[in-house]
């Protein structure tokens, strides 16, 4: 597989860690571990006190995707998926995706979220977003881009980067348009609960069934390194693929 380089990951291996100061990372200051223990329930706590760090089912433990599944309105624990988000995104493009596909990202974007797509050799269509409309996404464009092959949709709100919340006419288009076309919606939902206005819309399967959504369970993201439990819903092809990766549920999430 070749893959582009990842020009933030290569930035960031470059300054994180040799600067005093750094003002572009996309999590905040992180929890220390007794800030996040003191929000334990007694539940909670006492899976806590009983955590060994061993592997888990390889979806991820069940208890975590009852949690995660818990947050959307109908999502049952078995269509949530553990992983990393990062891994997330590749496990999309290289479970859906064949050479040839279509697939339209919206722009700017995280640049996983093109070039997985890319590194399964579909052909990759950048869908501009535009400060004159509050970076909201155009249904005409988005139509007007749609082929024959079109065989995803890629979104992302709350955006990184220009932090537009997508509004609930504009999701429900798409996820129209995407039934419609027979493509397949990625919700990239990371940064979902950080809004300070409008709260963002949540993907919901009864609306189309082709829909794959990527959800970050770090509480209010002060968890940055907890990404590893981070929680996604969707279909059969994934699961397997995430079987084929070797990769396993973050430790953290593997106590009781
Ligand atoms: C929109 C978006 N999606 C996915 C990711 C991947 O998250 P992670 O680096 O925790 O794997 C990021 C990371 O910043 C992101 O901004």
């Amino acid at each position: 597989m070749q893959i582009a380089d990842f020009k933030i990951e290569r930035y960031f291996a470059q300054w994180e860690f040799a600067v005093p100061y750094v003002l572009g990372a996309s999590d905040v200051e992180g929890y220390r571990l007794s800030d996040l223990l003191a929000l334990a329930d007694d539940d909670g706590r006492r899976l806590w006190d009983a955590l060994t760090l061993g592997y888990t089912e390889s979806p991820g433990h069940p208890k975590l995707r009852a949690e995660i599944a818990g947050l959307y309105e109908q999502i049952a624990a078995d269509q949530v998926i553990v992983s990393n988000p990062v891994e997330a995104i590749f496990l999309f493009a290289h479970a859906i995706l064949q050479p040839g596909d279509h697939v339209i990202v919206v722009w700017p974007a995280y640049q996983a979220l093109y070039e997985a797509a890319r590194s399964a050799k579909a052909e990759v269509t950048l869908l501009p977003l535009s400060a004159d409309n509050g970076w909201q996404l155009s249904i005409d464009d988005l139509r007007a881009a749609l082929r024959p092959n079109t065989r995803a949709i890629v979104i992302n709100s709350p955006h990184n980067p220009t932090g537009a919340v997508i509004d609930r006419a504009t999701f429900a288009a798409v996820v129209g348009l995407a039934r419609e076309a027979g493509a397949w919606l990625f919700s990239d939902e990371m940064y979902r609960f950080l809004e300070t206005g409008q709260a963002s819309p949540e993907a919901k399967p009864h609306t189309h069934d082709r829909l794959y959504a990527m959800y970050c369970a770090d509480h209010k993201k002060k968890l940055p390194d907890a990404r590893r439990a981070d929680g996604f819903y969707l279909r059969g092809s994934v699961q397997r693929r995430k079987q084929e990766s070797f990769s396993s549920p973050g430790g953290i999430a593997t106590g009781g």
